[in-house]
């Protein structure tokens, strides 16, 4: 077999943040190069796989990735070059082995993603197949997913300046295209920027790029919101539902879950009333991600059996895109869908197998960015390839952001008349109409 990988690259970029991440370029005997950047998060699960950073407190307060830059050009591309895999599992587990720890502590997963995502846009050039055709062996996929757009940015992403709660995102599930979704959300942004400046608040962004505003009721966002999907001639719950990312582990102390906002401290089964109370309350409201902490796993089946049936209750920093937490999510009755980030597991195949596992159990799958992002839309691809129908990929505003959201169109378009929109599939299992 002729050689067709010649070496691995890296650079050390900025993200959307400012802080430095990995560019990495996987270089083609035919001169061709392939690259991936590496997304990085602020809101992370404790159980995520390891990303390499230098600690060098001199350059960039440490969070420098020359050594990740070194694992990638020596001993990956030494490996890889010397093997030359010709699939991705065989590159991956290539990886896998040489790194040698479960939680790729020694080579960082950051660097093991960079070469995943560079080695799977090579092998799409050398089958000469887009990327989200590449990702998926057999039939073309057609399932162009929903939109979650982050229009309000709370927590840690907005630096608990305003709710306690981290994202509130619009789901144009009504739409009769992904085309369509979009121009439906920037008008929805559009009037949120409208109805805030009308009552004299900061129309500042967070790391998503939605709205910050300083708020006295995690509440609030969503009556802005239901108010913005109206201004903008859209019913809430009919054409635009909403969705909450609570982000619990963050604000969750000793003490209890601290909503700094409401100024009071809920026990356990106090925040599983209050989410209750919330799908009570908002029936536009069709899904909860992290609604309680990772380090309060006990409560979650009790959640999840008091309202699982009506909206999607999301586990992110409980299973970090790892099959074997997923499996124990599924079998222990913890939530009914999973959050699903590449960086989280460190390679592609690893996150493809988090995938089946969520999907064999009988849970739904949403794909998501991270919150420090570069100009790479390698999940818009993924997510199409992987038929799971849903991702977030932050507000309609920011070149981080819609790079995703310009991807997607560019394959719909693509796609022609084979695309479907998710929207229909998701209206049937969770739309519980407009507000009582
Ligand atoms: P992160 O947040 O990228 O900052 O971790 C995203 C999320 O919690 O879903
Ligand atoms: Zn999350």
């Amino acid at each position: 077999m002729k050689p067709w990988i010649r070496q691995f690259q890296a650079s050390e970029i900025l993200d959307s943040r400012g802080n430095p991440t990995l560019s990495v370029q996987c270089v083609l005997t035919d001169q061709s190069i392939h690259e991936a950047g590496i997304p990085s998060g602020a809101s992370t699960g404790s159980r995520e796989a390891h990303e390499l950073r230098d600690g060098d407190p001199s350059r960039y307060r440490g969070l420098g990735v020359l050594q990740a830059i070194r694992a990638v050009e020596g001993e990956l591309s030494d490996a890889i070059v010397a093997q030359q895999p010709e699939d991705q599992s065989g590159l991956d587990r290539l990886m896998i082995e040489l790194d040698g720890t479960p939680g790729k502590n020694r080579l960082g997963a950051n660097s093991l993603l960079g070469c995943s995502i560079a080695f799977s846009r090579a092998l799409a050039h050398r089958r000469k197949l887009p990327l989200y055709r590449s990702l998926h062996p057999g039939q073309a996929p057609t399932l162009i997913p929903v939109p979650y757009l982050n229009i309000w940015n709370g927590g840690v992403h907005a630096q608990w300046q305003g709710s306690d709660f981290q994202e509130y995102m619009i789901v144009p599930w009504g739409a009769a295209s992904f085309r369509d979704a979009l121009r439906w959300s920037s008008e929805i942004y559009h009037a949120l920027q409208s109805e805030l400046k009308k009552s004299h608040l900061p129309t500042g962004v967070g790391d998503e790029g939605g709205f910050a505003p300083p708020t006295t009721s995690n509440r609030a966002p969503i009556e802005f919101i239901a108010q913005a999907i109206e201004k903008s001639g859209f019913g809430p719950g009919a054409d635009v539902a909403i969705a909450l990312d609570l982000a619990a582990s963050g604000f969750y102390e000793s003490s209890g879950y601290l909503l700094r906002t409401e100024k009071r401290s809920l026990d356990s089964p106090g925040m599983v009333e209050y989410c209750a109370s919330l799908v009570k309350d908002y029936p536009f409201l069709i899904s909860l991600e992290d609604p309680l902490s990772e380090s309060d796993s006990e409560s979650w089946p009790s959640l999840a059996e008091r309202v699982g049936s009506q909206v999607q209750i999301i586990g992110d920093d409980l299973y970090c895109t790892n099959p074997q937490l997923i499996e124990n999510g599924i079998r222990t009755r913890q939530a009914n869908s999973v959050l699903i980030k590449p960086n989280q597991i460190g390679t592609v195949s690893e996150t493809q197998a988090a995938i089946g596992t969520a999907v064999q159990g009988g849970w739904r799958v949403m794909l998501s960015h991270r919150s420090g992002e570069t100009l790479d839309a390698f999940i818009a691809d993924f997510v199409v390839a992987s038929h799971a129908g849903q991702i977030k990929a932050g507000a309609p505003a920011r070149g981080e952001r819609i790079a995703k959201y310009n991807r997607l169109l560019a394959i719909e378009q693509e796609l022609g008349r084979e695309a479907r929109y998710a929207g229909p599939e998701l209206i049937r299992l969770y739309s519980r109409g407009t507000r009582s």
